[in-house]
């Protein structure tokens, strides 16, 4: 029997965090390297010119995404890593889909009603995010998506517009991916304890300088408890943060320093940073390196995209024919 498959795409829009990776990354790489499943795992470079706007940055980030990628473990013997742009199918299926899909439709997407209702205007780009990720999804038949909490709509759009084109061309090329697994965790905090996003800048990136992560970890919102106060540990930042690096056994001790008191906010903090150099022993020597040397790293990128273009190409064979292009 062949392999269940599994898409997962990340935005090279900035540099990646561990909100990215508790909420994503971590489950993509754990469930690829076991190797039950053939991965494919890309980064959006498509979908981040939704909102990039300098070519420059965006290859920096694209290289240092994927090399956040290898230096967190993934094993690239199990996992296709490759550009979304590698795959150029991508946007003609994007082209078709888009024909099947109605205005309406695309205007429930919460993605363009939050960015509308920042008063912002949205680029066609955008508007269409939720079909080109919908390509991703059922270029490659995904069986399973493990996204954040805040993609499940995408990953639903994807479900539909299979349905769409199957009806609309009786046939049955997309598999109605009824078992997509969305995968959740809950949301990371911030800083400030709002959800760790770039765009709050209450992110702590992973493979920042040392100085900026101490910098980061000590700018954590606190309340004015005193080091001697008891402390209710699921209110505090810190304890959100720290416990994702844990264990479960070590998360009880955790919260027993809190709840007992005597734990003041800047152990709590000085603990926090320690753990986390800890995970990021090895891992950033390990994204330094592929940083420094990227040829590595753009061949195994190149490497990646020819394999998933080729399953591109086959799928595309077969639209092409239904939708009468060939
Ligand atoms: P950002 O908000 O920093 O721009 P993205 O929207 O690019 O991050 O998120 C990429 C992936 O990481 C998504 O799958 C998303 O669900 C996950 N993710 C991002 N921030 C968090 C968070 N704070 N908690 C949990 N998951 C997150
Ligand atoms: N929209 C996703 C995000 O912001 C990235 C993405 C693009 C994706 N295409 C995908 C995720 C296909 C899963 C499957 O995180």
């Amino acid at each position: 029997m062949s392999k269940k498959i599994l898409v997962s795409g990340i935005q090279p829009t900035g540099r990646l965090h561990i909100g990215n990776y508790f909420g994503a990354m971590k489950q993509n790489i754990s469930i690829a390297n076991n190797g039950e499943y053939e991965s494919y795992i890309f980064l959006a470079d498509y979908h981040a010119l939704t909102t990039v706007r300098d070519g420059n940055a965006l290859r920096a980030q694209t290289l240092e995404a994927a090399a956040s990628y290898i230096a967190c473990g993934l094993d690239i013997s199990k996992a296709i890593i490759f550009k979304q742009s590698d795959v150029r199918e991508v946007t003609e299926l994007t082209w078709i889909f888009n024909n099947l899909v109605t205005m309406p439709y695309m205007m429930r997407a919460h993605a363009f009603k939050d960015r509308e209702a920042k008063d912002k205007e949205v680029n066609v780009g955008l508007f269409d995010y939720p079909v080109l990720m919908a390509s991703d999804i059922l270029m490659y038949g995904a069986d399973i998506v493990p996204v954040g909490a805040d993609q499940k709509q995408h990953v639903e759009y994807a479900r539909d517009i299979a349905g769409y084109y199957n009806r609309a061309y009786s046939v049955e090329e997309f598999i109605l991916p009824a078992d997509l697994i969305l995968l959740t965790t809950g949301t990371v905090p911030g800083v400030d304890g709002k959800k760790m996003s770039k765009s709050y800048n209450n992110h702590i990136e992973l493979f920042c300088s040392d100085e900026e992560l101490k910098k980061r970890v000590m700018s954590i919102v606190t309340d004015s408890a005193a080091p001697e106060d008891k402390k209710n540990a699921n209110a505090s930042v810190i304890f959100n943060i720290h416990k994702l690096f844990l264990d479960k056994d070590q998360t009880e001790e955790l919260r027993a320093k809190f709840e007992t008191g005597g734990y003041g906010y800047k152990q709590a903090k000085d603990e926090l940073l320690s753990t986390i150099m800890l995970w990021r022993e090895g891992k950033k020597e390990k994204f330094d390196e592929l940083m420094t040397h990227p040829e590595e790293l753009i061949k195994i990128l190149e490497d990646g995209g020819k394999k998933a273009q080729k399953k591109a190409e086959s799928r595309m064979k077969g639209v092409r024919k239904t939708v009468g292009l060939s």
